[in-house]
């Protein structure tokens, strides 16, 4: 990620706060976090404050377009530019299959897919007014999951949002090629984050691995990193599956 300023959504806990470490540790220029949990996303900012970084954090519920546009705004102003926008804002409650309520559906619907949608316009905005860096103009990865692609008991509507953010991605990435944006998506297996390991469910599908163990969120993190980094020159549209082999595609 060297000399890259790097947004992440959804950056004030868990797998995107790793994200935000870890591409601090691969020579990011700056962070910015947005996320509905101010203090997590500050607190989210910490590697990078403390190694000088350019560092700036914004609360906001990505639901809306407006609440999205403005606080994409205020962190990529703080920053200067945006070279890679990571979407990693969502929520995954588990509901019986026959049994997702009205409420249930709109709250996933609206955090996964539309706040994924939001943010996504709010970067392309700020990338095409920027320069290109050699052939890329920027980046965009969306975290979506094996469950798009594998029937998951419990989890129906959940699957169903990361199944519309694979298109999504696709659709996005055909229109923004020509500016020189690469869209990419990576469908991580379940991984031990305090929110998966406290929803219990990471021992089950540990078992169903056939490498025999449930991978860690920083085995998953790399391929973010690298579809979003300097190295990714000519992938877009993709889904990158990183399931040790639960699903094969
Ligand atoms: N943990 C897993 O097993 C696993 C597996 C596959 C994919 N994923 C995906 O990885 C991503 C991160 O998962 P995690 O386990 O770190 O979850 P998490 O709940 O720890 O982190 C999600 C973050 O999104 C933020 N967020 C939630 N609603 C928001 C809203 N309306 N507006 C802005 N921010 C909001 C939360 O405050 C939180 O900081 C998610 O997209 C998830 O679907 C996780």
């Amino acid at each position: 990620m060297k000399n890259l300023n790097v947004v992440i959504v959804g950056g004030g806990a868990g797998f995107g706060a790793l994200l935000a470490e870890m591409a601090v540790e691969a020579g990011a220029a700056g962070i910015g976090i947005i996320d509905i949990n101010a203090e997590g996303a500050e607190a989210a900012l910490a590697p990078a404050r403390a190694k000088g970084l350019k560092a700036a954090s914004a609360a906001c519920d990505i639901r809306t377009a407006a609440a999205s546009q403005t606080a994409f705004s205020t962190v990529a102003a703080a920053l200067g530019r945006v070279d890679t926008l990571i979407n990693c804002a969502a929520v995954y409650p588990r509901r019986p299959t026959l049994g997702v309520t009205d409420e249930e559906w709109d709250l996933s619907n609206a955090i996964n897919i539309k706040g994924t949608y939001h943010m996504m316009v709010a970067a392309i905005e700020q990338m095409r007014r920027q320069e290109p860096q050699g052939v890329v103009r920027g980046r965009i990865v969306n975290i979506t999951s094996v469950d798009a692609f594998k029937a998951h008991p419990k989890n129906i509507h959940y699957a169903a949002t990361k199944a519309a953010v694979v298109s999504l991605t696709r659709s996005v990435a055909d229109h923004v090629a020509p500016d020189g944006i690469l869209v990419n998506s990576v469908a991580p297996a379940g991984m031990a984050t305090e929110k998966a390991r406290a929803l219990g469910f990471l021992d089950e599908l540990a078992k169903a691995s056939p490498l025999g163990r449930g991978g860690e969120p920083q085995e998953m993190a790399e391929w973010v990193l690298m579809a979003g980094g300097p190295k990714n020159t000519y992938m877009t549209g993709e889904n990158i599956i990183v399931s040790g082999g639960y699903i094969y595609a």
